[in-house]
């Protein structure tokens, strides 16, 4: 079973994210599925199992740790007693992660993200996020890996014109409390990006369509605290950037959405 890396709680909104790492799956997947990748695929239950049976090993493995993170996520919250106790987490028809009946009062209330090497998810059980009869609350992670080093680093320039407009990215320059070099500027990049992805997955539950990056806006304050604004009149968004002590390479941020 793969180990938890990080456990973080979230000040505002009693949220908890959980991080485990992913199994090293053998680069260029010429060989058998990987021991790591068999025990922790293992470690799924039948019906979940059967959902990834004909990914790609890479894909198996990081839609079992995102599970796994998830089963972590709802012990360390205290919906259940362990990971034994959750059951197969399904799949909708849009991609997001379904709660066993026993646990559908959540079923806005969490979230799941990852990466090749690292997965996470959120957990949110405060009372106004738990409700069995309107749907009113959705929640959404996400993280990214700032590429310290190697070709992706010089991507970022590419990347910030497709998902911000050029009002934030003026923004994202005025706003910083120093000039920003080009390390900050591509973190503050990320930070951006990856709250957009996160507060894609709160927002389609509701709206059950694609919603651009340029469709939605978002400002951070100095404080990590993030405030959207989404293009569906009746909704309103917040999120928040974590700092991982330990993974400093590690962009992780959250959005919850609102109805009304
Ligand atoms: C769906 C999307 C947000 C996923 O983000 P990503 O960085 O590619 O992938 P992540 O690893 O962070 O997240 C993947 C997990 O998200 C969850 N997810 C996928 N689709 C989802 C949806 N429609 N609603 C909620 N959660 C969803 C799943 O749990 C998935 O993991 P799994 O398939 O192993 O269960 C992204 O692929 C996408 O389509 N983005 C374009 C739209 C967008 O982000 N717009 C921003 C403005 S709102």
């Amino acid at each position: 079973m793969t180990r938890s890396l990080a456990v973080l709680r979230l000040a505002h909104g009693g949220g908890t994210v959980v991080l485990v790492d992913v199994p090293a799956v053998a680069a260029g997947l010429g060989v058998p599925v990987p021991p790591a990748l068999e025990s922790l695929l293992a470690t799924l239950p039948a019906d979940e199992r059967a959902i990834c049976a004909r990914w790609a090993p890479k894909r198996q493995a990081t839609f079992a740790a995102g599970r796994h993170a998830l089963r972590l996520a709802l012990v360390e919250a205290g919906v259940v007693a362990d990971v034994d106790a959750v059951g197969a987490i399904g799949r909708d028809d849009r991609g997001a992660p379904v709660l066993p009946e026993h646990l559908a009062h959540l079923r806005r209330a969490v979230s799941i993200t990852h990466k090749d090497s690292v997965a996470g998810a959120l957990v949110v059980v405060d009372s106004a996020s738990v409700d069995t009869s309107v749907d009113t609350i959705a929640v959404g992670c996400d993280l990214e890996l700032d590429p310290v080093s190697g070709r992706d680093r010089h991507s970022m320039a590419g990347l910030a014109r497709q998902v911000l407009s050029p009002h934030e990215l003026q923004a994202l320059v005025d706003d910083a409390q120093q000039p920003l070099d080009d390390v900050s500027h591509r973190r503050a990049v990320l930070e951006r990006f990856s709250l957009k992805e996160a507060l894609y997955k709160g927002l389609d539950p509701f709206v059950r369509r694609y919603v651009g990056f340029l469709e939605v806006g978002v400002h951070i304050d100095v404080d990590g605290a993030a405030l959207f604004t989404v293009p569906d009149a009746g909704f309103t968004a917040t999120g928040r950037v974590l700092v991982v002590p330990t993974m400093p390479t590690v962009v992780l941020t959250t959005a919850r959405v609102q109805r009304g």
